[in-house]
């Protein structure tokens, strides 16, 4: 496999119907991997999490698009502001301070370990920098990848689990 990769944001190549139905379909096989094990995603309930992300405040979505041969994502992560109502627990961490919320980071496996995760996480906080937020929040899971990953690009665990599933941690990153 030749490696032609082109990183673009997310709500410029939605709307192409060829790459919205890759971004689905690499969305469901990366969550049916452990730790996650969700193998209840459907197109369309996937559909609706990619709708819900595009309305909230300060989105802001990245994509590696494999261009050799077709069009297809292999790598996406998007986030928006914090929206701390669903949150309750990291209010009083956050106190009066917005924070903007990763919501999802997933590269397709043949893809991994090449640095396409770090590419794309760049350039959101980029975009989050820009937007003016003083920090990035994520939540991920104590015993996966993206746990170590996330603490080498200077997230710090806050301490604080989910109190549904208490082996996923916050992690925050301080921009200012
Ligand atoms: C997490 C993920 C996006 C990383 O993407 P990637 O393209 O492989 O990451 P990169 O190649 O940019 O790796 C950057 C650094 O992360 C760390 N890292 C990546 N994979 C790792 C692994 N398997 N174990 C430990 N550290 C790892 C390394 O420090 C690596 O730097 P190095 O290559 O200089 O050692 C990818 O593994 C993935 O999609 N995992 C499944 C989905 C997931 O868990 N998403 C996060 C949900 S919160």
């Amino acid at each position: 496999m030749t490696d032609k990769l082109s990183l673009v944001s997310l709500r410029d190549v939605l709307d192409d119907r060829a790459v919205k139905r890759s971004l689905i379909g690499l969305y469901k096989e990366i969550w049916k991997e452990p730790p996650w094990d969700e193998d209840f995603w459907t197109d369309e309930l996937v559909n609706e999490d990619i709708e819900f992300a595009l309305s909230q405040k300060d989105f802001s979505g990245k994509a590696a698009l494999q261009t050799d041969g077709g069009l297809y994502v292999v790598g996406f992560t998007w986030g928006y502001q914090l929206p701390k109502g669903q949150f309750p627990f990291l209010i009083p961490f956050f106190d009066e301070e917005e924070t903007f919320y990763i919501d999802e980071l997933g590269v397709a496996k043949p893809f991994r370990g090449r640095g396409t995760g770090s590419k794309i996480s760049q350039l959101l906080e980029e975009d989050v920098d820009k937007f003016g937020y003083p920090s990035m929040t994520l939540r991920t899971d104590v015993g996966g990848v993206a746990y170590p990953f996330y603490m080498n690009r200077d997230y710090v665990d806050i301490g604080v689990r989910d109190p549904k599933y208490p082996q996923r941690a916050y992690m925050v990153k301080r921009l200012k």
